[in-house]
């Protein structure tokens, strides 16, 4: 847990059952982030999408997938990541956090430095494909070498367009002593004896309104749910202790 005014949930907050979306954009800079997911995702398309939860009756799997499918077809340039950055709501939110900012944006590939990580992703339907699966963004940064010695990062998961009737992600309660021991053996045959263990655990479901936002640490288990009438866009911002990126 930070010290700061500003809380985010970790594995310890999620054993206690009790987990909560929150507002950190002030409606002017949630319809300035709308608008900027909106264009960059018509720009792609080539046809205006008047409300982004009809988007899987306007483009086709193919397209969604040449378009969409990568992370780095989702990641914000950096000219719009800075002006998400610039945000009057951002601005607020780092300097409650103190030591953080925004981390470098992480690619399988590799990093682009001091480029801000801030990324959407589009979810339709009864897709699976489309979501994230089952994991702890930790395990990533293990998979590229980044290492905060002990620090904690976390991220902000915004939900722009979506039914606020299902839930959009699932966490699943661990206490963190058991989850390290697991999180070494990421996308080895380890990594199913993970998910077989996790079917022990109790889910939490997290309903959200558009404009609610959810803060999570990177040691927090995680996966996406696909709804099943509307697509679902969200927007991820990724934050990280200050002399690390
Ligand atoms: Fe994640």
């Amino acid at each position: 847990m930070t010290s700061s005014k500003l809380r985010w949930y970790s594995q310890p907050s999620l054993a206690r059952g009790a987990v909560e979306a929150r507002k950190i954009f002030s409606d002017s800079d949630f319809a300035t982030l709308k608008s900027k997911v909106k264009s960059l995702i018509e720009a792609k398309v080539g046809k205006e999408i008047p409300n982004l939860c009809d988007y899987h009756c306007l483009v086709d799997d193919k397209t969604h997938q040449t378009l969409f499918g990568s992370k780095l077809s989702r990641v914000f340039s950096e000219r719009d990541a800075r002006d998400i950055v610039k945000l009057d709501s951002i601005q607020g939110f780092l300097e409650d956090l103190g030591d953080y900012k925004l981390t470098d944006v992480k690619l399988p590939t590799g990093r682009f430095e001091g480029r801000p990580e801030v990324y959407f992703r589009v979810v339709r339907p009864s897709k699976s494909s489309d979501v994230g699966q089952l994991h702890a963004d930790v395990w990533f940064d293990k998979l590229l070498n980044i290492d905060y010695e002990g620090k904690r990062a976390f991220k902000t998961w915004t939900l722009l367009w979506g039914d606020s009737s299902n839930p959009g992600l699932q966490f699943f309660q661990f206490d963190e002593d058991l989850l390290g021991k697991y999180v070494v053996v990421v996308d080895s045959q380890g990594n199913k004896a993970f998910n077989s263990l996790i079917n022990t655990r109790p889910a939490v479901n997290l309903n959200m309104n558009e404009g609610d936002s959810f803060l999570f640490d990177h040691l927090t288990l995680h996966q996406g749910i696909s709804h099943r009438s509307v697509t679902r866009v969200s927007v991820e911002i990724d934050f990280c202790p200050k002399g690390y990126r």
